[in-house]
Parts: structure tokens; C-alpha cells; sequence
């Protein structure tokens, strides 16, 4: 019985094996087969993440949206706030259900940081929120009223770096737990969308981008 479940499970995990190389090989083949003409696309996300501080995550999360950003700065800034703002929102909801779940299990100081946190983060939303509308608000051409958008979103982005920044920090002195650890671990990977995102705003108004 014990060697039949064996066998049975190593067979399955060959096949497993080899319907993933079959899948990978043609995913490769589909890739330089249709590479000539999406070759621009995907590297103006590769030139335009080399000046974010995260490039390698700035680089795999925009490159699915590669023909759609069409070499388009404002178009892949846009849409890397919108990624910015789905990581926050999905933390901040996060934490506003540790906070109800866990309440009585977490000492004072988590607690209050959590709090804080929530409020700090639903904060960091609503500026990211605003800067996607915003960059939705851009024409392609820069002109002085570009110029102004784009220094609003800039000013919110920071803000909400700075919010994430915050939310991390009050937890200083809060004794360790899994808590602390989980929700510092996922508002540190949002803040790097959001840097990465304020970087893509940045490189709107420079001049050699
Ligand atoms: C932003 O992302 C959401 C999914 O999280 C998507 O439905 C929406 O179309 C996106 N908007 C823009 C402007 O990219």
C-alpha cells in the first residue's frame, strides 16, 4: 500500500515534471517567436526600471504590462502607481483585520502601532489613489500644466512613502511577535512599489530620461 502511494506519487511528480518543460519550452518558443515586435516594449520597462531603487521588482511587475505602457512614460508611471496602490490597499485591509482579529492577543504598544498603522496606510492609499487619477488627467505632451500635475503627484507619492515609513517605525519597541513581523514585512515590499513608482513620476520631468 505504503510503496504503491510512493510510486504513485513519484509517477505523478515525473509527469508534473514534464508537463512543466513542455509548457516552459513553448512558452519559450512563443517568446522569441513574437520577441521582434515586443522587443521595444519590454526594453523601455527594463531603461526606464534601471533608474528606480528596486529595479528587478519594478522590471517583473510593469513587463506584463509592457504593450500596454507602449513606451509611453506617463502611461508606465500611471500604471505603476496602480500597482502601488493595489500593495497598499491590500496591506492596509490587512491590517485594519489584525487589528479587529487580533486585539486581544498583541501587547499595548502592537497594538497602538497597528492602529496607527491603519491610519498612516489609508492615508498612503488615498495619495496613491489621487496620483493615479492625476496621471490619468496628463495629455502626452509636457507643457506647464503637465508640470504642475506631475510635481502634485510627486508630493503625494513622497507623502506616502513617508506613511508607510511611519507605519513601520511604530513598531519600534513593540516586543516581537508574528504580528509586527508579517505586517513590517509587507508594508516594507509596498513601500518599495512606491518608490519605485515615485522614481517612474520623477523621470517625467527629467530632462535625459
Ligand atoms: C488599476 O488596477 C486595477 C486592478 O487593480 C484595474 O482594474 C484598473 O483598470 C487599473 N487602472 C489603471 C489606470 O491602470
Amino acid at each position: 500500500m505504503a510503496t504503491t502511494m510512493v510510486a504513485g506519487r513519484a509517477l505523478f511528480l515525473a509527469l508534473v515534471t514534464t508537463i512543466a518543460a513542455v509548457f516552459l519550452h513553448s512558452a519559450g518558443a512563443v517568446r522569441s517567436y513574437a520577441g521582434v515586435p515586443k522587443g521595444k516594449n519590454t526594453e523601455f520597462i527594463r531603461r526606464s526600471c534601471s533608474s528606480t531603487l528596486y529595479s528587478s521588482l519594478c522590471y517583473t511587475s510593469l513587463v506584463p504590462y509592457a504593450n500596454a505602457v507602449a513606451r509611453d512614460p506617463i502611461r508606465l508611471a500611471r500604471v505603476a502607481t496602480n500597482i502601488s496602490l493595489a500593495r497598499v490597499r491590500s496591506v492596509s485591509s490587512h491590517v485594519s483585520s489584525l487589528r479587529g482579529a487580533d486585539a486581544r492577543k498583541v501587547d499595548a504598544r502592537t497594538l497602538s502601532a497597528l492602529e496607527d498603522c491603519e491610519e498612516t496606510l489609508g492615508d498612503a492609499a488615498g495619495l496613491t489613489r489621487q496620483s493615479v487619477h492625476e496621471l490619468g488627467l496628463l495629455p502626452t505632451s509636457m507643457d506647464k500644466k503637465v508640470a504642475w500635475r506631475v510635481s502634485n503627484v510627486q508630493t503625494w507619492m513622497s507623502a506616502a512613502l513617508t506613511n508607510e515609513g511611519t507605519c513601520m517605525d511604530g513598531f519600534t519597541g513593540a516586543g516581537n511577535s508574528a504580528v509586527k513581523a508579517d505586517v513590517r514585512q509587507l508594508v516594507r515590499l509596498a513601500a518599495k512599489y512606491t518608490s519605485n513608482g515615485l522614481a517612474l513620476v520623477n523621470r517625467l520631468v527629467q530632462r535625459d530620461r
